[in-house]
């Protein structure tokens, strides 16, 4: 794991755009994994921009979406779908036939959890999976004691969560209590993970997933284990981390990094 830590929260949401550009200006039939939440708005609007300023092209790109909330239909605005619509999907070229979102109105949802399992696999698995980290630890909606194997399955959603993101509905008491989610196996076997944290009141759940013990209790600790992941935080976010000093170290003196300290000297990352 490498922690990347940006002065502003700008910053840090144009370092990930940058990244996620430069994958799919590499491999344009990249696959990529993509979140939801409040995080993730910024970032989508950032890629938007570069779709349409700089021509970033999305035409052969698939999406799978991490998680979706069960019994709303897509149009509810509490939904993913809608979330992932409106706030990127109707604004880039992206074929509507390559985006994918499990279907939290399935009549059978183990099914519905299998079939996208089989269509990550069809896809050749994930390239690059872009997450961030819920109040609860979660990572997807990978609740506290998710096994760190777990697949892509159904989930009751902690008292946390609801509390965290029932406002994000028109009428809070219409949030679901339960949520389709990719599992955290599914997630360690994405190519290349790319975490967004921003904003102070994530700095204590930063500091326990990336330097706390490894433990079901907080799911985004099993990103420790992954091969290739980024967490990229702004200052806030990452105020309470004790190894600041050399995680400034790596970015200011890794040579895989020298492009992006570039970009930051020219203050073209805000
Ligand atoms: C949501 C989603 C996660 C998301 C996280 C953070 O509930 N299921 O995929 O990354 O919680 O949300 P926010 O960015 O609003 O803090």
């Amino acid at each position: 794991m490498q922690v990347i830590l940006m002065p502003t929260s700008e910053h840090a949401v144009n370092l990930v755009a940058y990244i996620i550009s430069e994958k799919l200006r590499e491999k344009p039939h990249l696959v990529i994994g993509l979140a939801t939440g409040r995080t993730m708005i910024p970032l989508y609007k950032r890629l938007i921009e570069m779709h349409k300023n700089d021509g970033l092209d999305f035409s052969l790109a698939v999406t799978f979406n991490l998680d979706e909330y069960i019994g709303i239909p897509p149009d509810h605005p509490g939904s993913y779908h809608y979330y992932m619509y409106n706030n990127f999907f109707k604004h880039i070229n992206i074929d509507p036939r390559n985006i994918n979102i499990p279907n939290g109105c399935a009549i059978d949802i183990q099914t519905e959890c299998k079939r996208y399992e089989e269509k990550i696999k069809d896809f050749g698995g994930i390239d690059l999976q872009i997450l961030s980290i819920g109040e609860s630890g979660h990572i997807g909606f990978n609740e506290p004691l998710s096994s760190m194997f777990s697949r892509t399955r159904e989930k009751s959603l902690s008292p946390v969560t609801i509390e965290q993101n029932k406002h994000l509905f028109p009428n809070p008491e219409e949030m679901p209590k339960r949520a389709i989610t990719m599992g955290v196996g599914t997630i360690l076997e994405a190519e290349q993970c790319v975490v967004l944290v921003t904003g102070k009141h994530k700095s204590d759940i930063v500091a326990k997933a990336v330097e706390g013990p490894f433990t079901a209790m907080i799911s985004a600790t099993a990103l420790q284990l992954h091969k290739n992941c980024t967490v990229v935080v702004d200052e806030e976010a990452g105020e309470k981390l004790t190894q600041k000093e050399y995680y400034k170290w790596i970015f200011e003196n890794e040579p895989e990094w020298s492009k992006y300290r570039e970009l930051l000297r020219r203050n073209i990352l805000i």
